[in-house]
Protein backbone atom coordinates (compact mmCIF):
# COMPACT_ATOMS: atom_id res chain seq x y z
CA UNK A 1 0.00 0.00 0.00
CA UNK A 2 1.12 3.85 -1.02
CA UNK A 3 -0.32 6.57 0.39
CA UNK A 4 -0.79 9.46 -1.14
CA UNK A 5 -1.70 13.15 -0.10
CA UNK A 6 -5.27 14.02 -2.24
CA UNK A 7 -7.43 16.99 -1.86
CA UNK A 8 -5.51 17.07 1.58
CA UNK A 9 -6.72 13.66 2.25
CA UNK A 10 -4.39 10.60 3.03
CA UNK A 11 -5.47 8.12 0.80
CA UNK A 12 -4.53 4.46 0.31
CA UNK A 13 -3.14 2.75 -3.02
CA UNK A 14 -2.96 -0.73 -3.89
CA UNK A 15 -0.53 -0.33 -6.63
CA UNK A 16 3.38 -0.50 -8.05
CA UNK A 17 5.11 2.00 -6.97
CA UNK A 18 5.70 2.96 -11.09
CA UNK A 19 2.25 3.35 -11.75
CA UNK A 20 1.41 7.13 -12.80
CA UNK A 21 -0.32 9.16 -10.45
CA UNK A 22 -3.41 9.39 -13.90
CA UNK A 23 -4.23 5.33 -13.51
CA UNK A 24 -3.87 5.79 -9.71
CA UNK A 25 -6.31 9.01 -9.08
CA UNK A 26 -8.69 7.30 -12.08
CA UNK A 27 -8.78 3.50 -11.79
CA UNK A 28 -7.69 3.17 -7.86
CA UNK A 29 -9.28 6.34 -6.21
CA UNK A 30 -12.38 6.88 -8.87
CA UNK A 31 -11.15 10.22 -9.60
CA UNK A 32 -12.07 10.24 -13.04
CA UNK A 33 -11.86 14.52 -13.45
CA UNK A 34 -8.53 14.14 -14.36
CA UNK A 35 -8.10 12.50 -17.86
CA UNK A 36 -6.28 10.64 -20.25
CA UNK A 37 -4.79 12.18 -23.89
CA UNK A 38 -1.52 10.94 -24.93
CA UNK A 39 0.03 9.48 -22.27
CA UNK A 40 3.49 11.03 -23.05
CA UNK A 41 3.59 14.63 -21.13
CA UNK A 42 2.28 16.34 -24.67
CA UNK A 43 -1.02 17.38 -24.39
CA UNK A 44 -2.13 18.19 -20.66
CA UNK A 45 -5.16 17.06 -20.23
CA UNK A 46 -3.66 14.73 -17.51
CA UNK A 47 -2.54 18.06 -15.11
CA UNK A 48 -2.87 18.22 -11.85
CA UNK A 49 -0.96 20.23 -9.25
CA UNK A 50 1.75 18.94 -7.32
CA UNK A 51 2.78 21.59 -4.14
CA UNK A 52 0.67 23.49 -6.47
CA UNK A 53 2.21 23.87 -9.28
CA UNK A 54 1.03 21.69 -12.74
CA UNK A 55 2.53 18.50 -13.54
CA UNK A 56 1.85 16.02 -16.22
CA UNK A 57 0.42 12.85 -14.29
CA UNK A 58 0.72 10.81 -17.16
CA UNK A 59 4.01 10.37 -16.69
CA UNK A 60 4.98 11.09 -13.02
CA UNK A 61 5.02 7.81 -11.11
CA UNK A 62 3.27 7.58 -7.55
CA UNK A 63 6.90 7.05 -5.93
CA UNK A 64 8.12 10.21 -6.86
CA UNK A 65 4.65 11.87 -5.28
CA UNK A 66 4.56 10.33 -1.56
CA UNK A 67 4.37 12.55 1.16
CA UNK A 68 3.67 15.53 -0.96
CA UNK A 69 0.37 17.09 -1.72
CA UNK A 70 -1.66 16.36 -5.03
CA UNK A 71 -4.37 18.78 -5.77
CA UNK A 72 -6.99 17.61 -8.78
CA UNK A 73 -9.49 18.77 -10.70
CA UNK A 74 -12.63 17.90 -7.95
CA UNK A 75 -10.89 20.25 -4.92
CA UNK A 76 -11.03 22.89 -7.20
CA UNK A 77 -14.75 24.53 -6.50
CA UNK A 78 -13.25 24.70 -2.72
CA UNK A 79 -9.97 26.75 -3.70
CA UNK A 80 -10.60 30.63 -4.37
CA UNK A 81 -8.64 30.86 -7.33
CA UNK A 82 -9.99 27.29 -8.59
CA UNK A 83 -13.38 28.66 -7.93
CA UNK A 84 -13.36 31.86 -9.54
CA UNK A 85 -11.24 29.92 -12.61
CA UNK A 86 -14.58 27.57 -12.94
CA UNK A 87 -16.79 30.36 -12.98
CA UNK A 88 -15.29 32.57 -15.61
CA UNK A 89 -15.48 29.11 -17.64
CA UNK A 90 -18.95 29.15 -17.21
CA UNK A 91 -19.55 32.98 -17.79
CA UNK A 92 -17.36 32.52 -21.41
CA UNK A 93 -18.88 28.86 -21.82
CA UNK A 94 -15.39 27.74 -22.91
CA UNK A 95 -15.73 24.48 -23.48
CA UNK A 96 -16.37 22.90 -26.35
CA UNK A 97 -16.41 18.81 -26.25
CA UNK A 98 -14.72 19.19 -22.70
CA UNK A 99 -12.23 16.61 -22.66
CA UNK A 100 -9.16 18.95 -22.44
CA UNK A 101 -10.50 21.12 -19.85
CA UNK A 102 -10.12 19.98 -16.41
CA UNK A 103 -6.12 20.11 -17.76
CA UNK A 104 -6.46 23.99 -18.39
CA UNK A 105 -8.68 24.55 -15.25
CA UNK A 106 -5.49 23.29 -13.35
CA UNK A 107 -3.02 24.96 -15.61
CA UNK A 108 -4.60 28.42 -15.70
CA UNK A 109 -5.44 28.15 -11.37
CA UNK A 110 -1.57 27.34 -11.25
CA UNK A 111 -0.91 30.46 -13.46
CA UNK A 112 -3.39 32.97 -11.65
CA UNK A 113 -1.78 32.04 -7.94
CA UNK A 114 1.51 33.25 -9.37
CA UNK A 115 0.68 35.57 -11.41
CA UNK A 116 -2.45 37.84 -10.43
CA UNK A 117 -2.33 40.05 -13.97
CA UNK A 118 -1.49 37.98 -16.44
CA UNK A 119 -0.74 39.20 -19.84
CA UNK A 120 -1.29 37.50 -22.94
CA UNK A 121 1.93 36.27 -23.20
CA UNK A 122 2.13 34.86 -19.98
CA UNK A 123 -1.09 33.26 -20.63
CA UNK A 124 0.35 31.71 -23.98
CA UNK A 125 3.37 31.16 -22.01
CA UNK A 126 1.76 28.98 -18.80
CA UNK A 127 -0.88 27.25 -21.12
CA UNK A 128 1.52 26.01 -24.13
CA UNK A 129 1.23 22.76 -22.69
CA UNK A 130 -2.56 22.20 -22.78
CA UNK A 131 -3.93 21.53 -26.18
CA UNK A 132 -7.47 21.94 -27.12
CA UNK A 133 -8.67 20.00 -30.32
CA UNK A 134 -11.93 21.98 -30.22
CA UNK A 135 -9.88 25.15 -30.29
CA UNK A 136 -11.17 27.47 -27.55
CA UNK A 137 -7.93 29.21 -26.67
CA UNK A 138 -9.66 32.24 -27.24
CA UNK A 139 -12.34 31.81 -24.88
CA UNK A 140 -9.94 30.37 -22.17
CA UNK A 141 -7.56 33.78 -22.40
CA UNK A 142 -10.99 35.62 -21.84
CA UNK A 143 -11.66 33.64 -19.20
CA UNK A 144 -8.52 33.92 -17.64
CA UNK A 145 -8.59 37.69 -17.49
CA UNK A 146 -11.97 37.65 -16.36
CA UNK A 147 -10.85 34.97 -13.33
CA UNK A 148 -8.21 37.70 -12.77
CA UNK A 149 -10.34 40.24 -12.39
CA UNK A 150 -13.05 38.31 -10.45
CA UNK A 151 -9.73 37.53 -8.02
CA UNK A 152 -8.61 41.15 -7.67
S1 LIG B 1 -2.22 12.59 -21.01
FE1 LIG B 1 -0.64 13.49 -19.88
S2 LIG B 1 0.08 15.10 -21.12
FE2 LIG B 1 -1.35 14.03 -22.38
S1 LIG C 1 -12.85 21.45 -25.54
FE1 LIG C 1 -12.58 19.75 -26.87
S2 LIG C 1 -10.44 19.32 -26.72
FE2 LIG C 1 -10.68 21.17 -25.67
Amino acid sequence: MITLNINGKDMQVDADPSTPVLWALRDHLNLTGTKFGCGAALCGACTVHLNGEPIRSCITPISAVMGQKITTIEAMEADKVGKAVQDAWVKHDVPQCGYCQSGQIMSATALLRKNKHPSDADIDGAMSGNICRCGTYQRIRAAIKDAAKTLA
